[in-house]
């Protein structure tokens, strides 16, 4: 039987020394950790996890600030409101939730947000300093992912990872992550994508399989090496005339079938999806605290 690798037990954990140490800097230093949400325009999804991140401040004791705006704000509101956060003592983090309104340029917008405050980690600042391995905000979800191996003790050393996705915010990042010379990386790393055709050559030599290509089931039992570590961190709707809202939530990896073969793998829902919050929770603090060494 493989390990079912449990996010929502993690991100608790995360989330419970969280507080200890908010309070602890609450007590010594009278810092609060502050977070900047902003949310344009009314995807649903979007709405959903912005409410969830202010719900998150609220149960850790964090200052936050929703900032909701509509769907036609000029892009010139959404920077003049980044810039007064950047300058905001009280915010810590500034975060601007993903997708923007089709006349909006997201580089401009993630650019426009002071490198010390981006708990993203999406600023070509931050990405920087992950490739060249100085400290500084790590994007969350690959963070969690670095988070969820540790956890189960999963040894990156010298293993081959093999990463299916080369987005900016999982992909790119998490290969970064695992071959840097540091004691949760020097992983050797094979990045593959789908426009690769047959991958299977390549994730066949993984030992640890991690899945970002936004494709529902698209990894089956014949892509993944007997005794593997598969991690996904896929979730996409299909169709599921059983259930009562006639969809359910699958990831990347044909769970059912691929897990037999597996030392460990993460499920969806439950795996990766509950580490994100817990990890931007997580920069938040470690902004607020002043551990990374950004200038002021
Ligand atoms: N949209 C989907 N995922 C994310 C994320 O991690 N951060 C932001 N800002 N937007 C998103």
């Amino acid at each position: 039987m493989p390990i079912i690798i449990d996010g929502k037990l993690v991100a608790s954990e995360v989330l419970k020394d969280l507080k200890e140490k908010t309070r602890q800097l609450k007590e010594k230093k009278n810092i609060v950790p502050g977070l900047a949400l902003m949310l344009v325009g009314n995807n649903p999804a979007s709405k959903v996890y912005v409410n969830s991140k202010r719900k998150a401040c609220e149960d850790l004791g964090y200052f936050s600030v929703v900032e909701h705006m509509p769907e036609d704000t000029p892009e010139k509101k959404i920077l003049e409101l980044i810039e007064k956060w950047n300058s905001d003592e009280r915010i810590h983090g500034i975060l601007v939730q993903l997708p923007l309104p089709r006349h909006t340029n997201e580089l401009k917008v993630t650019l426009k947000i002071k490198p010390s405050k981006d708990v993203d980690g999406f600023h070509p600042e931050n990405f920087g300093r992950l490739v060249i391995g100085l400290p500084g905000f790590r994007p969350c979800t690959p963070a969690g992912i670095l988070e969820l191996l540790k956890f189960y003790k999963i040894q990156t050393y010298g293993k081959h990872v093999v990463v299916v996705g080369r987005s900016n915010i999982v992909g790119k990042p998490i290969a970064n992550m695992l071959f840097q010379k540091a004691p949760e990386g020097n992983a050797i790393v094979t990045i593959c994508h789908t426009a690769g055709g047959d991958i299977r050559k390549f994730t066949l030599l993984a030992d640890i399989l991690i899945v970002a290509a936004g494709r529902p089931q698209f990894i089956t039992p014949d892509h993944v090496k007997e005794g593997a570590v598969v991690i996904d961190v896929g979730i996409n709707r299909i169709d599921d005339p059983a259930s009562p809202k006639g969809y359910k939530l699958v990831g990347d990896v044909d769970f059912d079938n691929v897990a037999p073969k597996t030392h460990a793998i993460t499920p969806v829902p439950g795996g990766v999806g509950p580490m994100t919050i817990a990890m931007l929770m997580k920069n938040t603090f470690l902004s607020a605290s002043g551990e990374l060494g950004y200038e002021a």
